[in-house]
């Protein structure tokens, strides 16, 4: 297994967690220092847009472009809001971070707070994240009590105080503007854009949501420089290191930090000890359940987003879901269906009707039951959900959905022929 520079593992070690004194000894909170001492906010906004970081949070936008979109030298009450709710399955690269060393969010939080000149901040995170939880309380009381929090940071004019939300436990809360509704203590339904979160987020100001990953990138970049972080990758389009969590049927199914671009067979094979029980390789989920599938012919593709893209995929959260030779493509399928379906928000109608039914579709076909036209009914169903619903939730749901009927319509077929599943006989 080939070692790569480690960036937001630098400091994980097995069942241990680095707090402040171990954070400072490896170089936490040099970019704070920097950033406050030696740049101005539009400095620091610049750094971070010259680095070319993307969003970690799934849907990979240019984090310094959407900075470039806040207010951030208009005063008065703005917000800056980490998403910790992680609750896609097979995605668990946040819980990492927060587990291995909390201390890289709070500081990319101050840093980017004085970028865009936010006085508040709140980290969204997932209900069942309880040691995250108790990690973060714990990173935020000693950044405060070494006055690297709160009131004048490190002595300059620049004040910022960072609050804890224990998330109530639901996948649409992680949607940005349910986030926000969930913040705000109500029904955490998303809310339709324009106006975006950065003109009227919370209590209808100014807020800026990123993603925990997207954060702990930041005081790296500013530490040490925007080349520095471009030059961690192996793509040319790519910039930066990205945490891939890996799952399914391999030997070693963990979270590994590794430059973005690495292909997806290296992943596979080099760090997740290739596919289980000496099987072959089916087919993967590049970036969480609500990517499209990629299969053997996408094995060279690098895991960055505009050549995942290109392979028909998406980068996403970059959690690596492995299906083996065994897998039954329909039931994997209808499993995530499931998962969107039951956690939809019920707001708009395709999503609301539409999932519950394309179940329906999948678990006739799954049990023997299905006739050739389901198969059109679900190219129907699919068209009539993309595009057509307020947030990306069925649009994601979608994903591996479209990808089952492009790339595995012969199993379909196959299931409806022998009026059973194949793969159970
Ligand atoms: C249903 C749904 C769930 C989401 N869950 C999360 C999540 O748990 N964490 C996250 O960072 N982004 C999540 N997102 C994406 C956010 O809406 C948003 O794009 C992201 O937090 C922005 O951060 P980034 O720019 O740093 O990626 C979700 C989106 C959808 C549609
Ligand atoms: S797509 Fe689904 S989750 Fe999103 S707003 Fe519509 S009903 Fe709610």
């Amino acid at each position: 297994m080939k070692q790569h520079e480690q960036v937001l593992f630098k400091n994980r070690s097995p069942g241990e967690t680095a707090f402040l004194e171990t954070y400072r000894k490896s170089g936490g909170y040099q970019g704070l220092e920097k950033a406050l001492t030696k740049m101005s906010p539009e400095q620091v906004r610049e750094e971070v847009k010259k680095s070319g970081l993307r969003g970690r949070g799934g849907a990979g936008f240019a984090t310094g472009m959407k900075w470039s979109f806040f207010p951030a030298d208009k005063p008065g009450e703005k917000y800056l809001v980490c998403n910790g709710d992680e609750m896609e399955p097979g995605t668990y690269k946040d819980r990492e971070i927060l587990m291995a060393d909390p201390h890289q969010l709070v500081e990319g939080m101050i840093i980017s707070a004085y970028a865009l000149q936010i006085p508040v901040g709140v980290i969204f995170i997932r209900y069942a994240y309880e040691q995250c939880s108790r990690n973060l309380e714990r990173a935020i009381a000693e950044a405060m009590e070494a006055g690297l929090l709160g009131k004048n940071i490190l002595k300059s004019d620049f004040s910022f105080e960072l609050h804890l939300h224990r998330s109530a436990g639901r996948y649409i809360c992680g949607e940005e503007t349910a986030l926000l509704n969930s913040l705000e203590g109500v029904r955490a339904n998303p809310r339709s854009k324009p106006p975006f979160p950065a003109q009227k987020g919370i209590f209808g100001k100014p807020t800026n949501v990123n993603n925990v990953e997207t954060f702990a990138n930041v005081q790296h970049i500013i530490a040490h420089g925007s080349a520095w972080f471009k030059n961690l990758a192996f793509t040319e389009s790519g910039s930066g290191t990205k945490l891939y969590c890996l799952s399914g049927h391999l030997e070693r199914p963990e979270c590994f930090e590794l430059p973005i671009g690495i292909s997806l067979g290296a992943v596979i094979e080099e760090y997740g000890g290739g596919v289980w029980r000496g099987r072959r390789f089916k087919a993967a989920l590049p970036g969480g359940a609500s990517t499209p599938y990629l299969t053997a012919e996408h094995l060279g593709v690098g895991l960055d987003f505009d050549p995942i893209e290109k392979a028909g995929s998406r980068l996403g959260t970059g959690a690596v879901t492995v299906f083996d030779e065994t897998t039954c493509m329909v039931a994997a399928t209808l499993n995530l269906n499931r998962f969107f379906a039951r956690e939809s928000c019920g707001w708009c109608t395709p999503c609301r009707d539409g999932l519950p039914f394309i179940n329906w579709l999948l678990e006739k076909i799954e049990n023997g039951q299905g006739e050739m036209g389901d198969i059109d009914m679900l190219r129907e169903q699919i068209r009539n959900i993309n595009g057509r619903t307020f947030c990306a939730l069925a649009m994601g749901a979608m994903g591996p959905m479209q990808s089952l009927v492009d790339l595995f319509e012969e199993e379909i077929i196959d299931h409806i022929k022998k009026r059973c599943c194949p793969l159970k006989t």
